[in-house]
């Protein structure tokens, strides 16, 4: 087994690597003066399996085309078989034709990967647990629940708490780590009026007084979860702590996070927001590198990854 990182999270890859005592592979990979990217495996991969790890995070298009690259250059270099581990999965929330005429872009993105050369997908907390379908070969979706439940269970220690689901479409979710934690559920009515606006209609749940865990795999531009923290004040919630698996914090995230009814944010690192994250006392980031690196070994030795979330 050995282990190759793009260069959208170095982090992230040197710190599984690191855990599962490992080197990266030794490569070379740069921009042409005309943004082209060029990949060099520098030491001998054949017959060996292989794990690429790139997020498909901001660039978005420049990630996930190094990866496509990466993994041509590891089929050519006779690799025996090539996991495309990807902690964020960008492109998935456009997994199906909201309105006429669109793309269905998860599907490309993964029909991609797919021809590019990869055998196996490992990722983390999907958006849609379906788009495991838009692939023909494994995937292992990983969730960040253990972690999240370890950190709950550490730092509030308040028991009046309720998991908190922002919209219709992370009550799974949120319901995930109600269950783990053995606490009820509410669920935010969110509308979209526009692609990027967020609208709460209503809180579907009693939160007065207690202590509300906002869970969801995206933070985006923040709207979804600083409304649906403020909505939470507003009946009456106690404090809103956020766990969020994938940081995508774009435009004035940061700033809209400081200045909300927020107690804590809790991200993990499958973006690397080291930078961002310096201008906030209130975000939290909790490495996946450890739960990633057990996944990894448990493919490489063909044990259950399914177990680790038992
Ligand atoms: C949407 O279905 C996702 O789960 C997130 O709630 C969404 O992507 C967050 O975006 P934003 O932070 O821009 O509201």
């Amino acid at each position: 087994m050995k282990l190759l990182s793009g260069t959208g999270n170095l982090e992230l890859s040197k710190k599984i690597a690191q855990n599962l005592k490992l080197k990266l592979v030794n490569s070379n990979i740069k921009r042409f003066a005309d943004g082209e990217i060029y990949v060099e495996i520098n030491e001998n991969i054949r017959g060996n399996s292989i794990f690429v790890i790139q997020s498909i995070s901001t660039p978005a298009n420049d990630n996930l085309m190094e990866l496509l690259i990466c993994i041509d250059a590891l089929r050519r270099s006779s690799a025996k078989n090539i996991t495309a581990v990807i902690p964020y999965f960008g492109y998935a929330r456009q997994d199906r034709k909201v309105v006429p005429r669109t793309a269905i872009s998860a599907k490309l993105v993964s029909n991609l990967i797919t021809n590019a050369g990869a055998h196996r997908i490992v990722t983390v907390d999907l958006h849609a647990g379906q788009i495991q379908g838009f692939f023909d070969i494994p995937v292992d979706n990983l969730f960040s629940t253990p972690i999240f439940s370890k950190h709950i269970k550490k730092y509030i220690s308040n028991k009046n708490i309720i998991c908190v689901a922002p919209d219709v479409g992370g009550v799974e979710r949120a319901r995930a780590l109600g269950q783990k934690l053995n606490v009820g559920l509410a669920i935010v009515d969110k509308r979209r009026p526009a692609p990027g606006k967020s609208q709460v209609m209503n809180i579907i749940g009693n939160v007065k007084g207690k202590n509300c865990l906002l869970v969801d795999d995206i933070i985006d531009s923040g709207g979804t979860i600083v409304n649906a923290a403020k909505a939470l004040k507003e009946k009456g919630a106690k404090d809103v702590y956020v766990y969020v698996t994938h940081g995508v914090l774009s435009g004035n995230a940061v700033e809209q996070i400081n200045n909300s009814k927020i107690k804590k944010l809790i991200l993990t690192d499958t973006i690397d927001n080291s930078n961002k994250i310096k201008k906030s006392s209130k975000i939290v980031v909790l490495s996946i590198s450890n739960l990633m690196a057990e996944a990894i070994k448990r493919i490489s030795n063909s044990t259950s990854v399914s177990d680790l979330f038992k």
